[in-house]
């Protein structure tokens, strides 16, 4: 049996979303429903940074290493194309 997650953007209008766990945020986020704004989709951009609140897994080194350069000082810093949400998250768009 599937499990959901519910993906809130605390601080903007849009509205909780809920989708199977282990979904790629990159294919069901758009603009008409999240603040979050995706480029590369592959890690490299930069442009899908956010802040995310929820117990999932940490960056792979890809990541890690390009969230040193985005956003070395925030703890909470992630690439939105590059989660596994694995539990209910709070995010909010970091990008520029
Ligand atoms: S969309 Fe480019 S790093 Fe996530």
């Amino acid at each position: 049996m599937a499990e959901y997650c519910k993906i809130s953007f605390p601080g903007s209008d849009f509205v909780p979303i809920t989708l199977e766990c282990h979904k790629s945020l990159s294919e069901h986020l758009t603009i008409q429903n999240s603040p979050v704004l995706f480029g590369c989709r592959t890690g490299i951009c930069g442009t899908c940074l956010v802040e995310v609140i929820g117990d999932i897994p940490p960056p792979q080194p890809d990541e890690q290493e390009m969230l040193e350069t985005l956003a070395a000082n925030h703890a909470h810093a992630r690439l939105a194309c590059q989660l596994d949400v694995t539990s209910d998250v709070l995010i909010r768009r970091l990008g520029g």
